[in-house]
């Protein structure tokens, strides 16, 4: 999916969310750089790990997402390559690949997923550690209800709602961004993000597949999976 449209809505909406940062910036300290993010958006997570003065290169096909990442993490080492998760070809080797906030949620087919497999592997130093965190499909609200999911500065609001395909697994999110001028204007915009869900055993399949071992977590602080968890959150190494 092009990010391009949301790009600057993504950064408002998201800037926010630090729920997850804890969990990779430490992976990083333990793995060590250069630390590649796959999907790395407007760089929330890879400008928390170069605080930390670790390399990271963040690969991200959107130009407008890339852009406003390369002004997040200005001085910073982070190196930003455009490029497709499902064409990984660097050259180098990485102690820690990471793909936060449902990055590969955008791996919409088998094929997808396994083209995004079969490079991550490459990419994997020995020893390496592959860690990300997908969406917990138990928590696929009610179809079509408008819910209100913030409001920001310059009389900004944002509402959702979400359209579920069970049987092909995709999600669609709706997003209304209502601006309200100060003479009572409304002005709306919408945009839609698609994407692919998936189930805690067909993640499993998917690394066992290409050999890795693993552990999956009910959220960032290692807690175990449950059915009510946040996310379904899973560190992955090589035999
Ligand atoms: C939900 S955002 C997550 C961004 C960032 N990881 C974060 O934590 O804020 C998903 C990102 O994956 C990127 N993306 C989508 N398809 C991709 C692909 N095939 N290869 C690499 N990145 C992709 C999008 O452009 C978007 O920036």
């Amino acid at each position: 999916m092009d990010y391009d449209p949301i790009a600057a809505f993504y950064a408002l909406n998201y800037a926010h969310y630090t729920d997850d940062l804890e969990f990779y910036t430490r992976l990083a300290q333990d793995y060590g750089g250069p630390v590649l993010e796959l999907g790395a958006g407007t760089g929330r997570v890879s400008r928390a790990i170069a605080r930390q003065g670790l390399e990271v290169v963040a690969l991200e096909p959107s130009v407008q997402m890339r852009e406003l990442g390369a002004e997040h993490t200005k001085g910073l080492p982070v190196k930003w390559a455009p490029g497709d998760m499902r064409q990984l070809s660097l050259r180098r080797k990485f102690p820690l690949i990471i793909a936060p906030f449902n990055a590969f949620m955008h791996l919409y087919t088998l094929e997808d997923q396994d083209a995004a497999m079969a490079g991550i592997h490459k990419h994997l130093g020995k020893g390496g550690r592959l860690a990300f965190d997908l969406y917990n499909p138990a928590h696929i609200g009610p179809q079509g209800v408008l819910q209100h999911e913030g409001d920001y500065k310059g009389g900004v609001s944002v509402f959702i709602h979400q359209q579920h395909e069970a049987a092909v697994q995709s999600l669609n999110t709706h997003y209304l961004v209502d601006r309200v001028s100060p003479k009572g204007t409304l002005k709306r915009q919408t945009f839609t993000l698609t994407q692919r869900y998936f189930t805690r055993y067909e993640i499993e399949r998917w690394l066992r597949a290409f050999g890795l071992r693993y552990r999956l977590f009910g959220g960032f602080h290692h807690q175990p999976y449950t059915a009510e968890a946040p996310v379904m959150c899973f560190l992955a190494w090589q035999k």
